[in-house]
């Protein structure tokens, strides 16, 4: 199981369970699951609504899967990162702190997402 805490200065912060390995969930889907209430707009990796810092609550698991090309593209545009950011996390393997939630999908990891 992941524990998922989902933390906004305007709610209370609310620790959801996903079930480990269903490599289809992406943070944004848990969320509409659990009525928690993250912005988003195209559902699709394109709009940088759904943005959202992730924090790894243990420390040897990574955070989630890998950037999808769209994020690379969205967080760059956006500012959040930079092409070097992207390279460097590349070579060293390390995880994003930005994400976006329609893309991220959840591993079997307990994180927190600021939204
Ligand atoms: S909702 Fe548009 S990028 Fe996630």
């Amino acid at each position: 199981m992941a524990n998922i805490t989902f933390s906004n200065p305007a709610y209370k912060d609310k620790t959801v369970y996903a079930t480990a390995g269903s490599h289809t969930e992406t943070i944004l889907k848990i969320a509409k699951q659990n009525q928690i209430p993250i912005s988003f707009s195209c559902g699709d990796g394109e709009c940088a609504t759904c943005l959202i810092k992730v924090t790894s609550l243990s420390d040897k698991t990574r955070m989630g899967g890998p950037l999808t090309e769209k994020e690379k593209t969205v967080l760059v545009e956006s500012g959040k990162l930079t092409k070097a950011d992207i390279e460097k996390m590349a070579v060293d393997d390390l995880p994003s702190p930005w994400r976006l939630a329609c893309q991220m999908i959840v591993r079997d990891e307990d994180i927190l997402v600021e939204y």
